[in-house]
């Protein structure tokens, strides 16, 4: 079978975790990837970063307040398309120019339950900015469709996975953690598993002002409570067969507030490894092993609690040469290209959608093909 013609993108993601945008480039055919090129993340100042903070929920900020927070968040957008582009040249000045951006957006309310997702972001500005053409707006189709609208990265996990033995299961811990499970053929099975960082994140901040339990450290020096994990897990989201996706704030840390700062730590660690282990139960075969991606795969206690809950081999994708910080932005660099050719981002065992559905929309650069 023809393929399309490979093109290279570039890949934004702005994650739940509020830390910043990460940036990664991808030679595509939107089928196969071709070649991983250079990737970065560029961390949002504490100013930005509670400006954003501030326009997450329904009507919690003003329109005009969020309008004005998603065209900074585009522009900074675009301050990192530079600067990778400028890391990119430097590292490897034969590496085919950038046809084409991803642009994810910043999600600021995802309600798939209620018909809702919303990504802030535009599109249109940034190809003007950037002067490179621009697919954004990922979701939406999907969850018109009857899709969660997420998880996104499956499809580019299933694309990677392919050199591997299977069954194999890709676990990216972002604000919200989810899984995409690859089978022995090229059967997929994706979901949100429950909460990633952002739950030890808020945490963490509240009770000791730092952004997040750096490698574990605090979780490391407390004890987990078995009974308050017990009562967490014990929600009817973990009883629930996929399709199923979470937004930032689903869970809250209101049940370890009468716990130290470590001892509620270590239980909300405990909690989101016990949440991954409570997904297994809606996995076709069990997986040969877990690679995990994402900003939690450098959490310690996370991963040592992952190893005890799961009783397989835990490892951080690293493992098998992929990029554990871009491999989120490098699938809306992969979803770009498969847009552009009228290929499926999702598929009903992904998102729940009715069909595979494509999605995205495009916004030609200025005077550019
Ligand atoms: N060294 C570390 N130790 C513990 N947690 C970390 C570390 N580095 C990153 N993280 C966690 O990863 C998060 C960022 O992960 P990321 O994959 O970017 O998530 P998102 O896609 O939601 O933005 C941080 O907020 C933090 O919770
Ligand atoms: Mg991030």
């Amino acid at each position: 079978m023809a393929g399309h013609e490979p093109l290279t993108a570039l890949g934004l993601m702005s994650g739940t975790s509020l830390d910043g945008i990460d940036a990664a480039i991808l030679r595509t055919d939107g089928e196969r990837v071709l070649c991983v090129g250079a990737a970065a993340t560029v961390a949002y100042d504490d100013a930005f970063r509670e400006r954003l903070r501030g326009v997450l929920g329904d009507g919690r900020a003003t329109a005009g307040e969020t309008a004005a927070v998603a065209r900074a968040l585009t522009l900074k957008h675009a301050q990192a398309v530079e600067s990778l582009l400028a890391k990119s040249r430097a590292g490897d000045p034969e590496f085919p120019p950038v046809d084409l951006i991803g642009f994810h957006g910043h999600t600021i309310v995802h309600r798939p339950e209620g018909g809702v997702t919303r990504q802030i972001g535009d599109g249109a500005l940034l190809a003007r900015t950037t002067g490179i053409s621009v697919v954004d707006d990922f979701r939406s189709r999907d969850l018109a469709h009857g899709g969660e609208g997420a998880p996104l990265a499956p499809l580019y996990h299933g694309a990677l996975a392919r050199e591997l033995e299977r069954p194999v299961a890709v676990l990216n811990i972002g604000g919200v953690a989810n899984v995409t499970w690859i089978g022995a053929g090229d059967d997929i099975l994706a979901f949100d598993t429950g909460p990633g960082n952002a739950l030890i994140d808020d945490w963490v901040r509240a009770a000791t002002g730092r952004p997040m339990d750096e490698d574990g450290r605090l979780a490391r020096s407390g004890r987990a409570r078995g009974d308050v994990v017990a009562a967490l897990l014990d929600h009817p989201y973990f009883r629930r067969p996929p399709p199923k996706s979470l937004d930032r704030d689903d869970f809250a840390a209101d049940a370890v507030s009468h716990l130290s700062p470590a001892d509620g730590a270590a239980t909300l660690t405990a909690f989101t490894a016990g949440a991954v282990a409570a997904a297994r139960a809606f996995l076709p075969a069990a997986p040969l092993r877990w690679l995990v991606c994402g900003g939690g795969r450098r959490n310690r206690a996370l991963m040592a609690a992952l190893e005890d809950a799961l009783e397989t081999a835990v490892e951080p994708v690293e493992t098998v040469g992929w990029l554990g910080d871009a491999l989120e932005a490098q699938a809306f660099a992969f979803l770009a290209v498969r847009s552009l050719y009228g290929l499926p981002l999702s598929l009903p065992a992904t998102t729940g959608v009715d069909r595979p559905m494509v999605g995205g929309t495009l916004y030609k650069a200025p005077g550019g093909g």
